[in-house]
């Protein structure tokens, strides 16, 4: 495990880089897209703020049929060890009943956050309701959480970058990383 407290930038390695991410993103745009345009129900996207909002708005230009927005944020993570606490700071401002939910998350790690959030809107009782993340810890069970769309699948470590913070950093930088330790 590395020193959390001496991460710098130049310490970051490249896992996933900006043109393997666009290039995947892509590819999940269509995949949604010819999963969907043909149902009824309007499609909607839930935003997981704010680590999944690189992921969301690329993600939803590459999607070519109509789809409306909404945003949750929540936080269950303090430092590199989720706290096991989830507190709602803002909750979806549309109607999910009828429609098809696609909640976007960053990453799928413990799937705490993700198996309240999917708790509370199945009570709204959408039409559909799916999980596309952009990285799935696949060694973790996620509670039993299977997402329909996965960017990339990553081994059990601490990853930053295109979203992903330690301590509110490096979320702006453009490709997916981790430390050596
Ligand atoms: P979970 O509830 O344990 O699945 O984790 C939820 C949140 O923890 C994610 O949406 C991320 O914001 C954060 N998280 C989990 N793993 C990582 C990581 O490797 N790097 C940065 N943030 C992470
Ligand atoms: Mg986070």
């Amino acid at each position: 495990m590395p020193n959390r407290m001496e991460i710098t930038r130049e310490r970051i390695k490249v896992l996933f880089s900006e043109e393997q991410i666009a290039k995947r993103i892509k590819a999940l745009g269509q995949q949604i897209t010819q999963d969907y345009a043909g149902l009824d129900s309007p499609l909607h996207m839930v935003c997981v703020l704010k680590g999944s909002v690189h992921f969301y708005s690329q993600l939803l230009l590459d999607i070519d049929m109509d789809v409306s927005y909404s945003f949750i944020q929540v936080a269950s993570y303090k430092g590199t060890q989720s706290s096991g606490r989830i507190n709602v700071k803002s909750w979806i401002d549309e109607p999910v009943q009828g429609k098809n939910v696609i909640v976007i998350e960053d990453i799928l790690d413990t799937g705490q956050t993700l198996k309240y959030i999917l708790n509370y809107l199945s009570r709204y009782k959408p039409a559909t309701l799916e999980v596309a993340t952009l990285v799935d810890k696949y060694e973790k069970d996620h509670y039993g959480i299977i997402p329909k769309y996965v960017g990339f699948q990553s081994q059990d470590r601490f990853l930053l970058g295109y979203g992903l913070d330690f301590e509110q950093k490096f979320r702006n930088l453009p490709f997916i990383g981790y430390v050596e330790g």
